[in-house]
């Protein structure tokens, strides 16, 4: 009773002054947005920590959640933000780490992230086959020097900001998707040392890439290798 009769007027006075109404919802929607933000790439590091085997130690020496203090994920080991002072994600940097598991699925919590570089780990099974809706926004992919095996996922083609990506020496079978040819940022490319066959995507025009992108794979043919039977 006696709080619905203190409110009456507190709704009132907010109602009868119309700009800082507006202007304290807009305040409460920028507030939401962003912590909502934040909490994402919280999510994300916390979610890639639980999901993969670290033998030596390094993640859960480095990767504290128990201090919040604003920015505080942008001093793990191999996190950079977009700015020291906001848990947002720009890279991810964690080679050579001798990190174990699956490729982890929680990096879509990462909504900003622009790099990735997982190289000369031992991560292993099959990439996720919506790997271009997890990376949406990555310029730079390394998955380079692991176990990862399965289809290069043609979703991939979806990472339209793509410059650089690196998938050598893996244990990736079947064909190179030739979606991969729409990339037409790509500068950087790799699948050489893997288990790949046939045709090699068909870069026209403004990027091509020599045989070394595709050495140690028994059978693809096609562009700078020997033609296609
Ligand atoms: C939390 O982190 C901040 C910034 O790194 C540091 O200044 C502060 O002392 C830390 N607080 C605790 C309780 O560890
Ligand atoms: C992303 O984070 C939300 C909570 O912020 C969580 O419910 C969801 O499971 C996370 N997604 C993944 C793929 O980890
Ligand atoms: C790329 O994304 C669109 C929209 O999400 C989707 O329909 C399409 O199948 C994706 N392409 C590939 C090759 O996965």
């Amino acid at each position: 009773m006696k709080q619905s009769h203190l409110r009456k007027p507190t709704a009132k006075a907010l109602a009868g002054s119309g700009k800082p109404h507006i202007f304290i919802c807009c305040l409460l929607l920028l507030t939401c947005s962003f912590s909502f933000g934040v909490e994402s790439d919280i999510s994300c590091l916390k979610s890639i920590k639980a999901s993969l085997e670290d033998p030596s130690g390094y993640l859960s020496l480095s990767w504290d959640f128990s201090n919040t203090t604003e920015g505080f994920i942008c001093k793990f080991l191999g996190i950079e933000c977009w700015h020291p002072n906001e848990n947002k994600v720009l890279n991810i940097k964690l080679s050579d780490l001798g990190l174990k598991g699956q490729f982890p699925r929680g990096l879509s919590n990462c909504s900003s992230l622009t790099g990735l570089d997982l190289s000369g780990n031992k991560l292993s099974g099959p990439l996720p086959e919506d790997i271009g809706r997890i990376l949406a926004f990555i310029t730079t992919l390394d998955l380079s020097s692991n176990s990862f095996s399965g289809k290069i996922p043609p979703s991939l083609s979806n990472c339209t900001y793509l410059n650089v990506l690196k998938l050598e020496n893996n244990e990736f079978s079947g064909e190179i998707p030739q979606q991969l040819a729409q990339l037409k940022r790509l500068k950087t490319f790799s699948v050489a040392n893997n288990r790949l066959s046939g045709p090699v995507p068909n870069f026209d025009g403004s990027v091509s890439f020599g045989p070394e992108s595709y050495a140690g794979n028994s059978g693809l043919c096609g562009g700078p290798l020997k033609p296609c039977q």
